[in-house]
């Protein structure tokens, strides 16, 4: 069968990064999550001190963008592929509130979205990928065969990651996982380089009352007429 190359934008939680497992998974595809590689870049900034609630210092963070490693490594047990930053896996430790809370200043940065996009074009450069973000489908992969918009209302998202945050054993306040959220929603979408926006191509997908089997059946369908049409 014909590969494509499957972009899935959206707001955060919208469960953009569950589909794309649920999709790699059933067509055999590489998945990247992309904000996963944000999140390694926040972590690493904070481990340095680069970053705090009081301060932020985006020069020296720029300086050391060069000495910053994301990679991938496929992990079979869990079905796939962990982040690893300068060679030790950080899939737990960049799914914390706190980086939550720094990340969106960190995405903002223009020297960091270059070096990371330009990653994410290397990986996907063979199709057969499904990646998720906020600009796959805008800048990433303009060309994308397949673009899909996910949202939720907030209250919906913020509901799905306190539950995730929760169950992990994080100890987290309902009311500072959805400002983080509304947060996040306004600098990504407000910021001058890529802000997140829906692709004129793209297909808006609302999942605040659709069960996760729905969701996977309808975006299966929309895969196959995509492959249809790039044939
Ligand atoms: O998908 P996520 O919540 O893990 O993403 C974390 C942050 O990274 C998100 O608030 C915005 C940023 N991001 C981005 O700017 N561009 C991407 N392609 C992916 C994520």
């Amino acid at each position: 069968m014909n590969k494509i190359t499957i972009a899935i934008d959206g707001f955060s939680s919208t469960g953009k990064s569950t589909v794309a497992k649920q999709l790699a998974k059933h067509l055999g595809y590489v998945y990247v999550d992309t904000g996963a590689m944000y999140r390694a870049v926040t972590l690493y900034a904070m481990q340095n001190g680069l970053i705090d609630r009081n301060h932020f210092n985006v020069e020296t963070l720029v300086e050391c963008l060069p000495e910053i490693n994301i990679n991938f490594k496929f992990n079979a047990e869990l079905g796939f592929a962990e982040v690893y930053l300068n060679g030790t896996n950080v899939e737990k430790n960049i799914r914390t509130l706190e980086v939550s809370s720094f990340v969106s200043q960190v995405a903002a940065i223009s020297e960091v979205r270059q070096k990371l996009v330009e990653q994410q074009q290397k990986m996907g450069a063979d199709k057969g990928v499904v990646m998720d973000g906020r600009d796959i489908g805008t800048v990433v992969f303009p060309d994308a065969e397949l673009k899909l918009f996910m949202t939720a209302t907030a209250e919906t998202r913020a509901k799905r990651r306190f539950k995730e945050l929760i169950d992990r054993g994080d100890k987290v306040e309902y009311e500072d996982v959805l400002n983080n959220v509304k947060e996040r929603d306004y600098i990504d979408s407000n910021r001058e380089d890529s802000p997140l926006v829906k692709a004129d191509d793209a297909i808006e997908i609302d999942n605040s009352n659709m069960t996760l089997d729905e969701q996977f059946e309808k975006i299966l369908q929309l895969v196959k007429l995509a492959v249809e049409d790039g044939k």
